[in-house]
Parts: structure tokens; C-alpha cells; sequence
């Protein structure tokens, strides 16, 4: 469905700073805000985005405006959009909005699961594999997040024999993407390494990315390590923002900038130019003070030739 993806891109940045960015901020973005900030990432390059999710507009009130917010959004097929989807009805408002990609969203743990989206382990695994399926059968894009993949802030570290368990059953149910979440950001480059070289063994680099959150400074050091076990689709975040409310503990995802510095320096294709990531980067932080920036901002400012 999207083979432009692989063709020209040898690093596939997904921004997630619309969804996992922002539904955990105390301050809530217009509808016009969040488009603002999309032009300015797409301007830099961005192709990949998840855009929002489709959950109780009471327990996540900064994206209430899925639907609208999805309709505004240009439709280009070089543009891959993705919706988080906690059950069928998240599901079935997507469709009704013209969704063209989901993402389910499995923990890995009893706990997680009963704390985010109200379910056991068994009723959440049952409930993604019928979305995905659905997904595939009627021609969406299908990713499915495994969430707390290392480490849960209920249950402690995940055994990789759980992780994989989980994998297997959403990519035999047709998921197109496997998304492995350090969702606390707990995880070390040891444990990265181990289950990364497994997942690209199973599954294909085609199949498999990585999602890291920067709570201990790591997001980088992990992604890099992830890189040369061969992942080459990651997730993150304009300036870092992101956490999810029902996990304590977790904080910003790695930030994107962080992310296209690292990817771009050593050499890697990732078709978003850093300078003008700097200013959405700058329009972030116009809105939203818990926009701190990646860890290369300061240097990146205050560098002679630094554009805004
Ligand atoms: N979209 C909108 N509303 C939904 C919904 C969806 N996908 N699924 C359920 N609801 C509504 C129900 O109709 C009900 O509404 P009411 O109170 O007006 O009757 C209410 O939400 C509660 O639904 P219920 O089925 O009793 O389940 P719950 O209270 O356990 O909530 C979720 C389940 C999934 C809706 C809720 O836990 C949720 O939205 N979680 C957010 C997860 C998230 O965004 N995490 C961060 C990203 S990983
Ligand atoms: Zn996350």
C-alpha cells in the first residue's frame, strides 16, 4: 500500500508528537494549532505521521478533535497518516473520518492494559487482532504497537518470551508494522540490542519499529543501537513532548530532531532537513511549554549559521 516508504528512504522517521505528543499536555491545541505545527513538520520533510487517536474524548480531551482534525489533513498518497485505535468503536469513528491507517495498541502487561484501555491481557490481544484484520480486509494501512515491550511501570521488566508471543500473533493477524515500545523509557541498549536482532530475524526490517521515550536520556543511545540491529523505522517526537497519561513514569519520546541529526550526520537518507525542522521545533515551543527541544537544540542555535 505504501512502497514509496522503503524505495527512496533509508530511515523512515514516523512523527508521533500529534498524538503521543500531545495527549498528555496540560494545555489543549486547537484544531488550527495542531494543523500549524503539521505544516511546519511537513515542510521539513515528514511523511509518516501519526496524526491522532480515536479514544474516550474524556479520558484524553487534547484529541477529542480526531475526526475534524483528520479531515483537514492533505490527502497526498506520498503522506502516511496513522490513527491510535484503543478497541472497535475507536475503530469504526476512524473509518467514519476517512482513516487510511490504524495503529492498535497491545501492553504487553495485565496491568498496562487495564490501566489504558480497560482490558486484560487476553480480551486487548483478542480485540487488536480482530481490528487489524478488519483493517486489512478493508485495504488500511495496519500497525500494532506492543506497549511496555521492556519494562511496565505495574509489573516490572517484560520477559522477551511474552513480547515475542505478542508480536507474532498481531503480524499473523496481518499487521503491516510492528511497533515496540519502550513506552516508560526504561530500557538499556543491552535488552535494545537482544530483542531488536530478533525481531528483524522474524519479521524483516519491513515490518519492524522502534518507539522510544528519552526519560533517562537514552532515547538516542537506544535508537543507534536499534539502527545497527537493523531497524530503519522509528518513532518520535518534535521536541521531545510526548508520555502517556495512564503510564506513570513515562515521559517524552525521543525527540525527532535528536533523531534527524544523529540519522542524517552518519549518512543515512532520511529526506527531512534539520534546519527546517529547527523552526517547527521553535512552533512547538510557541505553543506548549513542555516543548523543551532535544538534546542538540542549544547546540544547534547557537551555531553561526543556525536558521530559524
Ligand atoms: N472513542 C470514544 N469514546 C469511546 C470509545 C472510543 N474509542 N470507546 C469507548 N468510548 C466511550 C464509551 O461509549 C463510554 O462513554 P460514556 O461514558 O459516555 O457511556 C466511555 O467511553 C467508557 O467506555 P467503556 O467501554 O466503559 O470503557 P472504559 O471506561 O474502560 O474506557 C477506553 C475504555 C479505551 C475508551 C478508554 O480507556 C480510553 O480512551 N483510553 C485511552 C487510551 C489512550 O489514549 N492511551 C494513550 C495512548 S497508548
Ligand atoms: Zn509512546
Amino acid at each position: 500500500l505504501f512502497p514509496y516508504t522503503t524505495l527512496f528512504r533509508s530511515i523512515l522517521i514516523n512523527e508521533v508528537g500529534l498524538r503521543d505528543g500531545l495527549q498528555n499536555q496540560p494545555s489543549i491545541l486547537s484544531t488550527d494549532q495542531k494543523l500549524a505545527l503539521f505544516h511546519t513538520l511537513r515542510a521539513a520533510g515528514i511523511r509518516d505521521f501519526e496524526a491522532t487517536s480515536f479514544v474516550s474524548p474524556k479520558h484524553v480531551p487534547q484529541l477529542a478533535d480526531a475526526a475534524e482534525f483528520l479531515r483537514l489533513l492533505p490527502q497526498d498518497r506520498s503522506l502516511r497518516y496513522t490513527c491510535l485505535i484503543p478497541n472497535e468503536r475507536g475503530y469504526e469513528r476512524a473509518l467514519a473520518a476517512g482513516a487510511t491507517g490504524i495503529a492498535v495498541v497491545l501492553s504487553a502487561t495485565e496491568g498496562l492494559n487495564q490501566k489504558n484501555i480497560g482490558m486484560s491481557l487476553v480480551q486487548a490481544t483478542e480485540v487488536c487482532e480482530r481490528v487489524v484484520r478488519r483493517a486489512k480486509d478493508e485495504g488500511l494501512f495496519a500497525r500494532a504497537y506492543i506497549a511496555a515491550a521492556f519494562a511496565c511501570p505495574f509489573e516490572g521488566l517484560t520477559p522477551p518470551r511474552v513480547l515475542f508471543e505478542l508480536l507474532d500473533r498481531m503480524r499473523t493477524a496481518g499487521a503491516d508494522e510492528l511497533a515496540i515500545a519502550d513506552t516508560i523509557g526504561a530500557a538499556n541498549p543491552r535488552q535494545v540490542k537482544d530483542v531488536f536482532q530478533e525481531a528483524i530475524n522474524r519479521y524483516d526490517d519491513s515490518h519492524v519499529a522502534a518507539h522510544f521515550h528519552d526519560t533517562r536520556g537514552l532515547g538516542t543511545a537506544l535508537a543507534w543501537t536499534a539502527a545497527e540491529a537493523g531497524v530503519r523505522r522509528f518513532d518520535s517526537s518534535i521536541a521531545g513532548l510526548g508520555g502517556c497519561p495512564f503510564a506513570p513514569g513515562a515521559s517524552g519520546n525521543v525527540a525527532t530532531e535528536d533523531l534527524v541529526f544523529m540519522f542524517n550526520d552518519v549518512g543515512f537518507e532520511t529526506g527531512i532537513d534539520f534546519n527546517a525542522l529547527l523552526a517547527a521545533v521553535g512552533t512547538a515551543a510557541t505553543m506548549l511549554q513542555a516543548a523543551r527541544g532535544g538534546h542538540i537544540v542549544p547546540w544547534a542555535r547557537s551555531r553561526p549559521q543556525a536558521a530559524e
